[in-house]
């Protein structure tokens, strides 16, 4: 149960505790101040404490010192995130430069304050910046990337694909076997088509069995892939690793991940040898109101 307590002295009985806590309902006004009523029900979102206009509430998960004042003429305006969104790229060629691993750890603290489900905050990373460490990630790829072409192509197995992995599913996979010769050239040429030769590479888990273990990892990483180049670094989503990672109890043992805990998401980091003087196009969302 959260320790939380309230300085009556303090507190303006505005109902702003009330109205954030929404159905946690932890809190109650009194007539002489709002009352935690029913600490046990606090999933500890904090949001009580970030909108006190008087700082009265005193949560033992939140303390104040913890929880700075925002500046908010330090926010970027609307122009600012839109040109962060439309320049950021994904960055496949990268200088061989090492990166500090003191960078690293700043890069991956920022994906911290991106959103989880029920305020869970257990994404984690394991950094790989070991050449022979990634090598292995990448060819391990490849061979389970082999073996699923081998079957998809499989005269016996191929009408009943869409069976099994749906028809978009059996779709991504034919254009992936189109461009599977490449990809197994530029492996024997000692290329590497799966992380290129990028100097570190992040792997995202989650605990096992987090239904929204996905979806914490990606707001975490793209939180990097912003910020990413105010470190002069550029990053690449590896999908590739992630789906043969989760087919392939042999590809998933390669990392190393801490007892009960998945792969998430795969993030290829470097200092990116070119950069984009152009803007692209997007096709714009359709947006549909109240269908039926
Ligand atoms: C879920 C996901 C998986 C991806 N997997 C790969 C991958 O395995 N290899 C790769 O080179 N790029 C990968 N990408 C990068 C996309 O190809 C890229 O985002 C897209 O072409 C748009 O280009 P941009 O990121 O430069 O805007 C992935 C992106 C996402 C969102």
């Amino acid at each position: 149960m959260a320790k939380i307590t309230i300085d009556e002295t303090a507190c303006i009985r505005c109902g702003k505790c009330v109205d954030v806590c929404g159905l946690a309902r932890v809190y109650e006004l009194s007539s002489e101040s709002s009352v935690p009523v029913n600490a046990d029900h606090c999933w500890f979102c904090g949001q009580c404490v970030a909108g006190c206009p008087t700082d009265a509430i005193d949560h033992e998960a939140f303390p104040l010192e913890d929880c700075p004042i925002i500046d908010t003429a330090t926010l970027p305006n609307r122009d600012d995130l839109i040109a962060a969104y439309r320049f950021r790229r994904s960055q496949r060629v990268f200088h061989d430069t090492a990166i500090d691993r003191e960078v690293i750890r700043d890069l991956v603290t920022l994906g911290r304050w991106a959103p989880t489900a029920s305020n869970s905050q257990s994404v984690d990373w394991l950094a790989f910046d070991d050449p022979a460490r990634i090598e292995e990630l990448s060819r391990g790829t490849v061979r389970e990337m082999t073996k699923l072409i081998r079957l998809a192509n499989n005269p016996l197995v191929r009408p009943f694909l869409p069976l099994f992995i749906g028809r978009e599913g059996s779709r991504q996979l034919k254009r992936a076997s189109g461009s599977f010769d490449r990809l197994q050239d530029a492996i024997n040429q000692g290329e590497d088509p799966i992380f290129y030769r990028a100097p570190v590479v992040l792997i995202g888990h989650g605990p096992a069995g987090n239904r929204f273990g996905r979806d914490d990892a990606v707001y975490a990483t793209y939180n990097m892939m912003l910020a990413a180049d105010s470190f002069n670094l550029g990053t690449c989503q590896i999908g590739f690793f992630q789906v043969m990672a989760e087919r392939s109890g042999r590809l998933t043992k390669q990392l190393g991940l801490p007892k009960g805990r998945v792969p998430q998401i795969a993030l290829a980091v470097g200092y990116p040898r070119h950069d984009f003087r152009r803007a692209l196009p997007r096709r714009s969302p359709n947006l549909t109101w109240n269908p039926r």
